[in-house]
């Protein structure tokens, strides 16, 4: 009889013959995993996109389990969320691990969207790749808004009522278009239904094409290397790119190694600080919605404050329209404006590595103003704060729109030829 260490390997190869006349099986497992090459210099920065899918994977399946014990009504919500937190067994480690996983999920692809200003990740040929990165960031932003009214607290309620009234200054539409968004005259059950099938339907089903099409597109054009060296230049005989490593086993035994690492971290913000001090989930959120109440102070969760300064910052009207359109006009410009970065970069070379001073102090400067606007987004507004926000902001936009002109004039140092250890 044929011993088994010559059997398995035998049955194994028909069951991939068998399958590869069918689907193709080997040819997606070498395109994407076993003959897709990244540079072997990559450093912590790339681990940012892979941390992010494991995030997204932690949000989609406790959020499965999350609704399995929600109720989406107006007298059902926070009683249904206070019961998952009591009685549900590891009803508030699900709950957790979602609450906390939202800001983990954010941290990470804030990182990721640096890692592509510093290393020009954004410029040809991966503009396309930029833009679905943008649009995955967009219904992230919905989605963690959807997701924040579910819990029915008064933070909720609050910041979905100011958000949503946003729209109410939009000239001529306005009224009409907050109404058609609450689903009724004021926030309300109505409200509620709607945005918990858009966060638990409609928009995980999104991302999750959006990033499956994200994976596709990078396969297609491959990764950066942090120096802005080519390994697509030089390759061996057989075609493998003398400076890159296989996805599989090599990146992946890497990525799984940050995975613990980052899963360690993460597990102690969970276990011994899920609300982080209230930046996590707000102290007003632990009561019930109260349409009688105002919490003293209405802001949106870390994430979004930098946006939230900046439609603070507005305070004059213009062309007789008020001030509260033109803040949501430069909030909804802030968050757009990065998509226009394949266009704006008009430097020689792409990473930071070897772009002049000038793109490197207007970064440095890009990111103190968003952490500044983050903060001030998160304290009552003072005429200093509005002043710093106002500061702020223009230095944020700064960034964007003089960059044809510092990249193109400052002195640049041309990439190297093969991969830099
Ligand atoms: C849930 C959100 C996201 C996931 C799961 C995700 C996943 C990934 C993964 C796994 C990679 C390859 C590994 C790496 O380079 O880090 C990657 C690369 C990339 N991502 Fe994302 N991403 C997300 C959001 C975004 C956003 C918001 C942007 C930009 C606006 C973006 C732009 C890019 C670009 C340009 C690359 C190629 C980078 C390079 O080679 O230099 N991604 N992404």
């Amino acid at each position: 009889m044929e011993p088994l260490g010559g059997r398995i390997p035998r049955l194994w190869g028909a069951f991939v013959g068998w399958l590869d006349e069918r689907f193709p099986a080997t040819e997606t497992w070498e395109y994407h995993l076993s003959k897709y090459y990244a540079p072997k210099n990559h450093n912590f920065w790339y681990l940012m996109g892979w941390l992010a899918t494991v995030m997204l994977v932690n949000q989609l399946l406790t959020g499965i389990w999350l609704t399995m014990s929600y109720i989406p009504s107006g007298e059902g919500a926070f009683a249904s969320v206070e019961y998952i937190m009591r009685d549900v067994e590891f009803g508030w480690l699900l709950r957790y691990l979602h609450s906390t996983g939202a800001s983990a999920l954010f941290i990470v692809v804030y990182l990721h969207i640096f890692r592509g200003l510093m290393y020009g990740s954004y410029r040809k040929p991966r503009e396309l790749l930029w833009l679905i990165g943008m649009a995955i960031y967009l219904v992230l932003m919905a989605e963690g808004f959807f997701g924040y009214l579910l819990p029915w607290g008064n933070m909720s309620y609050w910041g979905a009522q100011v958000i949503v009234s946003l729209f109410g200054a939009v000239p001529f539409v306005g009224p009409g278009l907050m109404e058609w968004i609450r689903g009724d005259f004021l926030m309300s059950e109505i409200t509620l239904n709607r945005f918990f099938a858009l966060h638990v339907v409609a928009l995980p089903l999104l991302l999750v094409m959006l990033v499956f099409v994200h994976f596709v597109a990078l396969h297609h054009v491959g990764s950066t290397a942090p120096d802005g060296a080519d390994i697509k230049k030089h390759k061996d005989a057989a075609g493998k790119p003398l400076d890159g490593v296989a996805f599989w086993p090599y990146t992946v035994t890497h990525d799984v190694h940050a995975t613990v690492v980052f899963l360690f971290i993460f597990c102690a913000v969970v276990f011994f600080a899920p609300e982080m001090g209230g930046y996590f989930l707000e102290k007003p959120n632990f009561e019930m919605a109260n349409p009688l109440k105002t919490p003293e102070h209405i802001a949106p969760v870390w994430y979004y404050t930098p946006f939230y300064a900046m439609l603070r910052a507005v305070t004059y009207p213009l062309f007789g329209v008020p001030a509260k359109f033109w803040g949501l006009v430069v909030m909804a410009a802030a968050i757009i404006i990065p998509a226009m970065l394949p266009w704006l970069d008009r430097s020689r070379v792409a990473s930071m590595r070897c772009k002049g001073l000038a793109s490197k102090t207007m970064l440095g400067i890009f990111v103190v103003s968003f952490f500044i606007l983050g903060y001030l987004g998160l304290t009552p507004p003072s005429p200093w704060a509005t002043a710093l926000a106002q500061v702020c902001t223009m230095l944020y936009f700064a960034y964007f729109v003089l960059m044809p002109w510092y990249t193109q004039v400052e002195k640049t140092k041309p990439p190297p030829e093969r991969v830099t250890m």
